[in-house]
């Protein structure tokens, strides 16, 4: 019940938005018949800060070409690309929204990605995979959608091999202060979990994980956010336009709400890098 909500949210306002996305490009003058990645890269990134996030983390997890990543929620497959493309490793993106897995499956063949993409719709609350296939298991903003933290990061840990990284950049709650809605990943409270940041870090220790870091990026996400608003009031440039597709003309209130509740500090901004023990190694040790 709670999905179908979550996936009407995501994939409810817009059909055909493969094609929406391609006209908007031919539209900013891109030859769509020999896109390069980085044309995209405004359009298929939905969360904060976009590529300069996902680059970020990438960075932390000594991705290589063997590298076996789950991306949990994954979206239109943007930060998928991103990393089979920059480090040649495999991906396997599932999110609840059929229509961006759609997308996503279009989108890797259209850039010659098909070998080392693979998208399934499904939840990430039920796994579909073996225990101790991924090196990395990868999330970004699809945390907020879900109340069962720990059942979501105790897959993620079961589906991970010992010794693999865990990564996630998603909103949390800051200072309990009721979060201002609409945003982006919910229209009201009804499909939005936001864990304080204790909590995010206790259910995905408790799910089996060593916590290595959680940097705050709220103060980056906050400039990002009012320099993307600006710039789409102003019309300059449809800088989240991918968002404005799917959520229509919310967008600007969400996206108000969304710096009112970061600059009250009702929300904040993370990134966590987390791995699972590896028992060989710990007993050597
Ligand atoms: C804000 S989007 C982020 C997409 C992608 N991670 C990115 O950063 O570009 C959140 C995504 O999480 C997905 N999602 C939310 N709850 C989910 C669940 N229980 N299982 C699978 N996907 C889920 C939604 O369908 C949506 O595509």
């Amino acid at each position: 019940m709670l999905e179908k909500d979550v996936e009407q949210h995501y994939g409810g306002c817009s059909s055909d938005l493969e094609e929406k996305i391609l006209g908007t490009l031919r539209q900013k003058g891109k030859d769509i018949h020999n896109l390069k990645l980085a044309d995209l890269s405004d359009l298929d990134e939905l969360h904060l800060l976009k590529q300069e996030a996902t680059g970020e983390m990438a960075s932390l997890l000594n991705l290589r070409p063997e590298t076996r990543v789950l991306d949990a929620g994954s979206g239109l497959g943007g930060p998928s690309r991103f990393i089979a493309s920059e480090y040649g490793c495999y991906v396997t993106g599932i999110d609840l929204t059929g229509e961006f897995c759609e997308v996503a499956r279009s989108f890797a063949r259209r850039f010659g990605l098909q070998d080392k993409l693979s998208y399934l719709q499904g939840t990430v609350l039920d796994l579909p995979f073996e225990a101790n296939s991924y090196d990395v298991v990868w999330t970004q903003h699809a945390s907020m959608n879900i109340r069962e933290k720990v059942l979501f990061f105790s897959e993620l840990a079961r589906v991970l091999k010992p010794g693999g990284f865990l990564a996630c950049f998603d909103i949390i709650a800051g200072s309990g202060e009721p979060v201002v809605y609409p945003v982006s990943w919910a229209e009201s409270e009804k499909i939005s979990f936001l864990a304080s940041q204790e909590d995010q870090l206790q259910a995905i220790s408790q799910s089996g994980f060593e916590i290595l870091s959680c940097d705050d990026r709220s103060q980056k996400a906050l400039a990002w956010l009012e320099a993307v608003l600006e710039k789409q009031l102003n019309e300059e440039e449809t800088a989240s336009l991918t968002y404005k597709l799917l959520l229509g003309e919310r967008m600007n209130t969400m996206m108000s709400n969304q710096i009112k509740n970061f600059q009250t500090g009702r929300t904040k901004v993370v990134q966590i890098i987390a791995r699972k023990p590896d028992e060989e190694m710990s007993f050597i040790e």
